[in-house]
């Protein structure tokens, strides 16, 4: 059997759609670019037929992405699988995944249908996504809850109709270890056409087996499996993609399999994606937890020094942890800057350094010493003013303290025009928020407001994160600056400007349906 399994990275559908606020389209592919660099062999990008924000951004990262196949999902309807076939068809290669629900509970109660119109429609939807594309995927929700009857019936059917990968999911993360690799077992046992196709995995991880389950499968022979950075995903989320590949790697030997992933990349895309999502990572979270690395006791710490090996079974530099924290300050120069984003697995051709240095010298002023994070922090920055934004803050100035209301002043520039507004408010960010709402012609409200240390020590950048919702969407912004008010500002400018481009594509789409009558 091929060794080799299959990483299907759905960080961008199944986690996306369980984010408080969607992502933008530049966001997304901020994730893909990472994701592709981490070496995934395919990218399920999102769920065209769901929105015309989402369909532009599948076919956006079809467009850009090189190194991984591009999949769109779709239900076993022939709008859905269209739609895939829209917006992927820019790609040289891509995915259609098509699903129904199995599950006698699916079935009967969600679909209220009988399993044989299921069988039809999932056998109709896999031959329609093959007039589009030779690789097809086909995905039986709910199996870990079907009647293994049906399960293979469905899957030999699927494999009959055209279907080249079959997805055993369990959705709602209710197997076993040995109870879900019993029953991808019993389909390799039972179905006859299955080497005509790759088994497939997508565990969620409702009682926290996701990645036991997922590592089961591979044992009972499942080739590919479905996961999302830092296990983001409907409920508790899916399986996590940096667990199964360490898992794979370190335990290589005794599983006799192995991934495309490239490690060092695992640490940084783990970042990204969290702060992307505004989904924080618990410390003691495996493999890209703050403390994964860590160690606190005596016993522990004496044996670290000793030997490495007697309390870490692998190394934080495996997963692109820098070992060495170097402070950098004013008088660093730019050569040492390039060096550093180098060692922290930044290639010169990612950044700007002009520009990357510009904004380290302007941090370096105001708080001394710089630090890595705060490095890292900086260049996300940057990156996110990569896009023509509608919205900027140019002047901002509140005061507070002492008396009843706080003070904010503003110059906002609103496309080409530039607009000043003042505000009082029963705190500087209140303020400053109701200055921002006079100058701009959006109602919107603020629905979520987080303020954390980004960078290290007391002096650390503060970054603000944002959920406003505006015409019963909502949308996340984040800001970064050593003020926390500026950086509350940014976050609301991105909120804003983000809505902006999707009033933008909504009308595209308004426009487009006029004039095709
Ligand atoms: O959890 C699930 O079953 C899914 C399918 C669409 C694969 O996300
Ligand atoms: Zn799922």
């Amino acid at each position: 059997m091929e060794n080799q399994v299959i990483i299907f990275d759905t960080t961008l559908r199944d986690g996306e759609q369980a984010l408080t606020a969607s992502l933008s389209v530049h966001e997304k592919l901020q994730i893909a670019l990472a994701i592709e660099r981490l070496g995934v062999d395919i990218i399920e990008a999102g769920f065209p037929v769901s929105s015309p924000g989402d369909f532009h951004s599948v076919q956006e990262i079809a467009r850009t992405v090189k190194n991984a196949r591009v999949c769109a999902l779709a239900r076993a309807v022939e709008a859905d699988i269209q739609a895939c076939g829209d917006a992927l068809s820019v790609a040289e290669q891509f995915r259609i995944h098509t699903f129904i629900s199995t599950s006698d509970v699916h079935v009967q109660q969600k679909l209220r249908k009988g399993f044989d119109d299921v069988e039809a429609m999932a056998i109709n939807a896999i031959k329609f996504a093959r007039k589009f594309t030779d690789d097809v995927e086909f995905s039986c929700e709910d199996a870990g809850r079907t009647p293994i009857d049906n399960l293979c019936r469905i899957v030999e059917s699927a494999i009959k109709a055209g279907a080249t990968t079959v997805n055993i999911p369990d959705t709602v993360g209710y197997t076993l270890p040995n109870e879900f690799g019993g029953i991808i077992q019993q389909v390799f046992n039972r179905v006859p056409n299955i080497d005509q196709a790759v088994i497939s995995v997508h565990c969620h991880n409702d009682l926290g087996m996701a990645v036991a389950n997922s590592m089961a499968a591979v044992q009972a022979g499942a080739r590919q499996i479905e996961c999302t950075i830092n296990g983001i995903g409907e409920r508790a989320g899916n399986c996590s993609l940096e667990e199964v590949a360490m898992i794979m790697k370190t335990r290589q030997e005794f599983l006799g399999v192995h991934t495309n992933i490239n490690h060092q990349e695992i640490a940084r895309t783990s970042k990204l994606v969290s702060q992307l999502c505004n989904m924080p990572i618990q410390p003691n979270k495996a493999i890209v937890g703050s403390n994964a690395f860590s160690h606190s006791s005596g016993i522990h710490q004496d044996g670290m020094l000793k030997a490495s090996n007697t309390y870490e079974i692998m190394t934080p530099e495996s997963v692109g942890i820098a070992k060495t924290k170097l402070n950098l300050t004013s008088r660093s120069g730019r050569h040492v800057i390039k060096h550093r984003m180098e060692s922290l697995g930044y290639k010169e051709t990612d950044y700007d350094l002009a520009e990357l240095y510009k904004d380290f010298l302007a941090l370096a002023d105001k708080k001394g010493q710089v630090f890595d994070d705060d490095l890292e922090a900086l260049l996300f920055n940057i990156q996110q003013q990569d896009e023509k934004d509608f919205y900027s803050l140019e002047t901002l100035n509140v005061q507070s303290g002492g008396g009843e209301f706080a003070t904010a002043s503003i110059k906002l520039a609103v496309g080409e025009q530039k607009v000043i507004e003042a505000a009082t408010g029963n705190g500087p960010v209140d303020a400053l928020y109701r200055a921002i709402k006079q100058a701009v012609d959006v109602e919107f409200e603020v629905t979520d407001y987080k303020i954390s240390n980004k960078g290290s020590g007391e002096d650390g950048l503060g970054q603000a994160h944002l959920v406003v919702a505006w015409q019963g969407r909502n949308f996340h912004g984040y800001g970064l600056a050593t003020d926390v008010i500026e950086a509350s500002g940014q976050a609301l400018i991105h909120c804003l400007n983000n809505i902006s481009r999707a009033q933008t594509i909504a009308e595209i789409k308004e426009q487009k349906k006029e004039a095709n009558g």
